[in-house]
């Protein structure tokens, strides 16, 4: 029996063109003109004043914070449930995540939960769109506005999600996205880091070039980082992009395939998936013993899952962060498995996915 694997990146029908392009031309490292032209294209799509790429979805978070002056004293709240790179980012500048829980209903950061824990020393609120549906962000605006905190989001997972006809990340201060092979599109690894603040993007791209003056020499005013992203990345993001809407739509309806047959057995995060990357659907079990089941005759079918984000203020290297119980969290993230959801998942691999969860 074949294996179906959890995630495999779509196959863009010019990306072989473009990235044999940039080898033709000999322009295969960080300059060249699909790098310019990704972007432009990203900052269209986005809605956004002002993109830049770089080398991958961690490092676009290390240089948003960068770009806001976050560091040492600092102290930024954010989800524990989330994928670990949100909250190395925070200490990567040395300043102090605050964990907070997320929603009951659409598993995103809680804003109850935010009002308790902003202190003086609070700077910024990162959001994470967890596996693509969109945070409150009416009310996460307000809150950041009324305590004057950045608003950083997340966006890596919730590449093609909207919030009120907005791409998401265009609400706060700064967002950053993920281009890893199994996100909605990708570059092989890769990320960007976009704004409504141009003076903010101009600053990432600054940092994420040595910190380099634009003299022809070597001169540098600050201690910067070599994050950048080559054209081949870039060809294949372009090719990519190209087909957003129709990795969307495969996307899509197989989120709605999911939910329309599964819903009689399995929760799912409560959100509008015509609005959603539909990054990975994910489904909610009664409890641990379920899981372990389900696991069970999951692996027994060769088709491969994953658990919810393991909580990461109760991962070895955060422990002395915060030892506090966020029920919400613990509940949602022992009781989750993530299903295949790659764009061209067959519909013969979709039917044993369905049958094998629902047990028939
Ligand atoms: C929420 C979130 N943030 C950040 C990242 C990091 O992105 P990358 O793997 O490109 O470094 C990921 C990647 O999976 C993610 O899911």
């Amino acid at each position: 029996m074949k294996k179906i694997p959890i995630y495999q990146p779509y196959i863009a029908r010019n990306q072989k063109k473009y990235v044999n392009q940039c080898l033709d031309d000999n322009w295969i490292s960080s300059r060249g003109s699909f790098v310019s032209k990704f972007e432009d294209n990203l900052n269209s799509y986005l809605g956004s004043k002002a993109v830049t790429t770089c080398s991958n979805g961690t490092v676009a978070l290390h240089l948003a914070l960068l770009a806001l002056d976050i560091g040492p004293g600092d102290e930024v709240i954010v989800p524990s449930f989330t994928y670990v790179a949100s909250v190395n980012a925070i200490r990567y500048v040395g300043a102090k995540p605050v964990f907070v829980d997320i929603n009951k209903h659409d598993w995103n950061i809680s804003c109850a939960s935010i009002l308790k824990k902003i202190s003086k020393k609070t700077k910024a609120i990162m959001c994470v769109h967890i596996y693509g549906a969109p945070c409150e962000m009416n009310q996460i605006v307000k809150i950041a506005k009324e305590n004057k905190l950045f608003l950083i989001e997340d966006c890596a997972e919730s590449f093609g999600t909207f919030y009120q006809d907005q791409h998401v990340g265009v609400f706060g201060d700064i967002a950053t996205l993920s281009f890893f092979g199994n996100k909605t599109i990708t570059t092989g690894e890769g990320g960007a880091v976009f704004s409504n603040r141009g003076d903010l993007i101009e600053k990432v791209a600054h940092l994420k070039n040595q910190g380099l003056v634009t003299d022809g020499g070597y001169t540098h005013d600050v201690i910067g980082y070599n994050y950048r992203m080559t054209n081949i990345q870039a060809a294949i993001g372009c090719a990519q992009l190209e087909d957003i809407e129709h990795i969307l739509n495969l996307k899509l309806k197989l989120a709605q395939k999911y939910r329309s047959t599964l819903s009689k057995k399995v929760l799912f995060q409560d959100c509008n998936p015509e609005k959603s990357s539909n990054w990975i659907n994910t489904i909610l079990l009664q409890d641990e013993t379920e899981v372990k089941s389900m696991n069970h005759r999951l692996k027994k079918n060769n088709i491969e899952v994953r658990p919810g984000f393991p909580l990461v203020n109760k991962m070895i290297c955060y422990q002395d962060s915060n030892i506090e119980h966020l029920s919400v969290s613990e509940s949602i993230s022992s009781r989750t498995i993530c299903l295949p959801s790659y764009p061209d998942l067959s519909e013969d691999e979709q039917s044993l996915i369905i049958s094998t969860v629902l047990d028939k």
